[in-house]
């Protein structure tokens, strides 16, 4: 008998975590997978050069929905993806993280009554002002099997009233991903294409709506950022929808080293090396804290506190002079003592199949 499973990916981050489960699913027997691609980041450098560096197989399908209000988008999925799911049932459909595509193909699988697996469940921000944080309300709600990164999840999940049946925690695969490719990443040139010695600059990536989007806001974080590297080398890879504002001009960005953005491996290797890490983003948080780099988070809360208790990651929000304050803290600093989160192991693929195995094939009671 054997099993088949659609993996629904859309954005970035998306891939280096469904890239673990796919890889997972292709060494069991009893799986069939098929990979869906949205198409919610189209560019090359946002998409297809991760699915090379990845070893991530070209998607069976696209649905090409490209740019878009994220109503669009949905919209778009939602009628591009259910025919496909109509034609061949998969016998469940896995999401990943917390992107508009993750949530659209969860509404498109519930509708069909086919079992949803959420990848990265259970993590909450309190903050539904973000789109993502919206997007992991929703996911978790309508998912079968809720595959929790780190403890916060669980309690959140039973805090909003799920089954403790459906959730399981089981590790981080984006943590898979990024151990199993560090030994490629030390191959990246990365630090000599733009003239950085290892430990000696810092880090920025920026794309929060919250951050970009507001004009005010922006342009303080971008004076911090720049009074920043008066001190080290700032490098900068700049994310499509930070793009867009920086290209309408009149901004300051003296000292910052602008970057397009990078492909895995050579933003793994820049991170790694780096003295510091300034970032919003939320992926960014965890790989710092396994890659031990200092790393300042440019917002009021983060979905992921493990980073914060266990990790190398300090909030540190959108003041200015905070943001400077606690860049020149972390650089008189010694470096952090390298602590990793329970269960952040490469291992969370595995036990994630494991599970569905179980569930799925032997048909055994997950507990
Ligand atoms: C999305 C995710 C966010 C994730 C981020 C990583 C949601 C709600 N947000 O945000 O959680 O951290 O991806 O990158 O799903 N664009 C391009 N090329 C592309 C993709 C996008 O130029 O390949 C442009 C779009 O046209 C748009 C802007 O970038 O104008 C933003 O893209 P969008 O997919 O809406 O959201 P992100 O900000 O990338």
């Amino acid at each position: 008998m054997s099993v088949r499973l659609d993996c629904v990916v859309g954005a970035r981050p998306n891939f280096m975590k469904m890239a673990a489960v796919f890889k997972e699913i292709r060494r069991r027997p009893h799986f069939r997978a098929r990979l869906i691609h949205t198409g919610q980041h189209y560019s090359p450098e946002m998409s297809e050069a991760f699915f090379r560096e990845l070893e991530l197989p070209a998607p069976d399908c696209n649905l090409e929905i490209g740019q878009g209000t994220p109503t669009v988008q949905t919209a778009g999925i939602l009628q591009r993806l259910e025919p496909l799911f109509l034609q061949d049932r998969p016998d469940a459909v896995i999401v990943v993280g917390d992107v508009n595509s993750t949530v659209a193909a969860a509404l498109v699988a519930v509708r069909l009554g086919i079992p949803i697996a959420h990848v990265e469940a259970g993590l909450r921000s309190f903050d539904r002002g973000m789109p993502e944080e919206i997007n992991r309300l929703v996911a978790d709600v309508i998912s079968d099997f809720l595959f929790v990164t780190e403890p916060s999840g669980v309690k959140n999940l039973l805090a909003e009233g799920m089954s403790s049946d459906k959730i399981f925690l089981v590790g981080n695969v984006m943590i898979d991903t990024l151990l199993s490719s560090l030994s490629q990443a030390e191959h990246s040139d990365v630090l000599e294409r733009f003239g950085l010695d290892p430990r000696g600059y810092a880090v920025v990536t920026l794309h929060r709506p919250s951050n970009v989007d507001d004009p005010e806001r922006f342009r303080g974080l971008l004076s911090a950022l720049s009074e920043l590297a008066r001190s080290l080398p700032v490098v900068f890879p700049i994310h499509p929808r930070t793009r867009q504002h920086l290209e309408r001009g009149g901004w300051d960005t003296t000292g910052l080293q602008l970057l397009p953005p990078l492909g895995y491996l050579d933003f793994l290797r820049l991170m790694s090396q780096a003295r510091l890490m300034l970032t919003d983003s939320g992926g960014i948080q965890e790989e710092t804290t396994i890659l031990n780099v200092p790393c300042l988070t440019l917002r009021e809360n983060t979905e992921r506190p493990i980073t914060v208790e266990q990790g190398t990651n300090q909030l540190v929000g959108i003041d200015p002079d905070t943001i400077l304050a606690a860049a020149r803290r972390s650089l008189a600093a010694p470096s952090p003592a390298p602590r990793a989160p329970d269960l952040w192991d490469g291992q969370a693929a595995h036990r994630i199949l494991d599970i569905l195995e179980n569930a799925l094939i032997h048909k055994t009671a997950v507990r």
